[in-house]
């Protein structure tokens, strides 16, 4: 099967790829439709370090092909949009409801793909730039099926990271004031999270002044562009003072502190972004004798079996935008431009569609 595979140098459309069968518990999945997250391209650039070779996506929507002993659901020929987490289902987090915080699901390296006798890693415990794809049961929802893949694949990051950090983790409460800095994928969709939560102040900040009347569709009240001039005085000004919760969608230590700047007393830092390994945060000890605080937030704190229907419910009332984050797809020979369209940071999601 075709996949793309990342050499530690070059990211190269390969045909010949395998993966292994599915076992206990897990089902194998075709990809129909995968997004290209900030994250794949920061296991590109080493801002996020990965063992090589490796393909990545973590951003799938697909359909069940086969499932492993002992799964009933989901059933072969199911649609499924993919999660990340690849839980125990057992620890005091999973059985909590809190499955972004069990230590099975982050940091494991595994290597079920070959190619020519040379194993290859999977990343976020999917790699849905491949064709086929093998994930615990769990990992794969199902969803209705006149729900088009190539819409329903952003909800595996983006929206779970995006509107989950708002209603999950921030609790946004109506009447509240929302900076988002960096509108990309994650960005817009903490813009609609916070319109759903009744924020009514919403304040976008990006460096690309395109990025405005999407902004403003998502749910944003204003839009400041990031290169022009102070943009603390500015959301200072918009918001009387300081916003109540500012989410960083970039990350580094110079938007991260701006971003601290921002808060008003008893106001939080939602980090979202990615630094790179090596980033520190030096904020004045003073910043938080007024009840400011600093959160981090995993995959938008989901908990994927719950959250992902209830988002599609969300868009088949018109509540959440789905189909209006995909700026183009792309097919799976023009990976080169759906990166280099990325990097330039004029798509809102590029998909990349495999071959049917
Ligand atoms: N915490 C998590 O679980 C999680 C999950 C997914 C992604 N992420 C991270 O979230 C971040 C955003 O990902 P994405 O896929 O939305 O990226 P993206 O490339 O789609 O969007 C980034 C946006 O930020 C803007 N931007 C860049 N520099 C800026 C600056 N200095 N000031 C203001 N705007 C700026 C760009 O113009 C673009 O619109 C990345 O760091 C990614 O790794 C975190
Ligand atoms: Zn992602
Ligand atoms: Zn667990």
């Amino acid at each position: 099967m075709k996949a793309i595979v990342f050499d530690g140098t070059d990211c190269k459309l390969v045909d010949g790829v395998t993966v292994r069968d599915p076992g206990p518990g897990e089902v194998q999945v075709r990809i129909v439709a995968s997004g290209l997250c900030q994250s794949d391209l920061s296991v590109i650039n080493g801002k996020i370090p990965f063992p090589t070779p490796v393909i990545l996506g973590h951003e799938g929507a697909g359909i069940v092909e086969a499932v492993g002993a002992g799964v009933t659901v989901p059933a072969v020929g199911d649609h499924v949009v993919l999660s990340t987490l690849a839980t125990c289902g057992q620890c005091a987090a999973c059985v909590s409801g809190h499955p972004t915080m069990c230590h099975e699901s982050f940091g494991k390296t595994a290597t079920p793909f070959e190619l020519d006798g040379t194993p290859i890693h999977n990343f976020a415990t999917l790699s849905t730039f491949s064709e086929r794809i093998v994930v615990q049961a769990g990992q794969a929802v199902s969803i209705p099926k006149d729900i088009p893949l190539s819409t329903a694949c952003l909800i595996g990051c983006a929206v779970l990271t995006g509107a989950g950090s708002v209603l999950n983790r921030a609790r946004v409460n109506p009447g509240e004031s929302v900076v988002v800095i960096g509108a990309g994928g994650i960005g817009l969709n903490v813009i609609q999270g916070a319109r759903v939560a009744g924020a009514t102040t919403i304040i976008a900040i990006d460096t690309n002044p395109d990025k405005e009347s999407k902004t403003r569709l998502f749910g944003a009240t204003h839009f400041v562009r990031a290169t022009a001039g102070d943009t603390v005085s500015a959301v200072r000004e918009l918001t009387d003072g300081g916003a109540h919760h500012v989410f960083d969608c970039v990350g580094g230590e110079a938007i991260t502190s701006q971003a601290m700047e921002m808060l008003d007393w008893g106001g939080q830092l939602i980090m979202l972004g990615v630094a790179g390994p090596e980033a520190k945060l030096s904020v004045p000890a003073s910043t938080f004798y007024m009840d400011r605080a600093v959160l981090g937030c995993r995959y938008g704190s989901s908990r994927p079996g719950a959250d992902i229907p209830k988002y599609l419910d969300m868009y088949r009332s018109g509540r959440l935008l789905l189909d209006e984050l995909v700026t183009k797809t792309y097919e799976l020979e023009d990976f080169r431009s759906l990166m280099d369209d990325a990097r330039s940071g004029k798509l809102d999601r590029g998909v990349l569609l495999m071959p049917s």
